[in-house]
């Protein structure tokens, strides 16, 4: 035993003697620096994780301000956001279910959990699996009806998948604005989705013409339903504005929100 401590010790006297420039010891550096880097970053990533989770969710909820057009610079956003009633949405009845509670509700889990989600045969968003279940916002007026209706959508454009919200008048047909708060377009071509002239274009169309069908339309020209139902496409990004037309039409449609456009419009909600 004694023979074997004096073994090690004489090794690492050995090591310790080399000159600073030898194979052995540059390796031992170098792995020595790597393994100390990797634990700095990765203790930063654990906890700087929670703060992350925060700075996310106030984000998204910056987003749902700005597309209600409730949001104004400087406010205290959790403040602000009390003004949203959140449900969870049951999207093939088009009704509130209370199995989840909407202040914590996580759709984008829910998207890939198979009990709460549905693998999609026809996609023309390309987003794989449907959540049966989302988080939508209703904002109400001083008499307590409502006055707007905030709903999460999101789909695939050339890069990236878009999420974003898009708010309609209590009518469920009047859009009132739309705006993506997470996507990897490219800046200056398909990015120019963030460009506030570009969204602008989106307040006053109509999904659905006089005879109820979907007309609203993102391309370079207007559908036959007319000017009220298009938004420019965006330029130089024609594949970006086919994947929001496409994502737009399937929220808005019989697989999306149809049903609960429907109960807004009877006013069952
Ligand atoms: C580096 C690079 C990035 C591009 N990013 C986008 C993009 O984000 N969205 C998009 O639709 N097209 C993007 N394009 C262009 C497409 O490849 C395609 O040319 C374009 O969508 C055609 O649009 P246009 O018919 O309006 O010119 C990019 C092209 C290059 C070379």
């Amino acid at each position: 035993m004694p023979d074997q401590v004096q073994e090690k010790k004489g090794l690492i006297r050995k090591f310790l003697d080399m000159p600073a420039d030898s194979v052995p010891k540059t390796i031992f550096m170098a792995v020595a620096v790597c393994l100390v880097a990797s634990m700095c970053v990765s203790a930063a990533a654990v906890a700087l994780r929670p703060v992350q989770e925060v700075n996310k969710l106030k984000d998204k909820q910056v987003n749902i301000l700005q597309v209600a057009g409730m949001y104004e610079p400087g406010v205290d956003v959790v403040e602000a956001f009390q003004v949203f009633e959140p449900h969870v949405l049951e999207l093939s009845s088009g009704t509130f279910s209370d199995q989840f509670d909407a202040t914590t509700f996580d759709d984008r889990a829910a998207a890939s959990d198979p009990e709460l989600s549905r693998a999609l045969e026809d996609d023309p968003a390309s987003i794989g699996r449907q959540s049966k279940f989302v988080t939508v916002y209703l904002l109400r007026d001083d008499a307590g009806e409502i006055e707007r209706v905030i709903l999460p959508l999101h789909g695939y454009g050339l890069w990236s998948t878009l999420y974003g919200f898009i708010a309609l008048e209590a009518n469920g047909n009047d859009i009132f604005g739309l705006q993506f708060y997470e996507h990897a377009e490219t800046p200056g071509l398909g990015g120019e989705v963030d460009n506030p002239r570009w969204k602008a274009l989106w307040s006053g169309k109509r999904l659905k013409d006089d005879d109820g069908n979907l007309a609203i339309t993102v391309a370079k020209t207007a559908p036959d339903a007319g000017p009220d139902y298009h938004i420019d496409a965006l330029a130089g990004a024609t594949l970006t504005t086919v994947g929001i037309d496409n994502l737009v039409k399937f929220w808005m449609g019989e697989a999306g929100y149809e049903p609960f456009l429907q109960n807004l419009e009877a006013g069952v909600l």
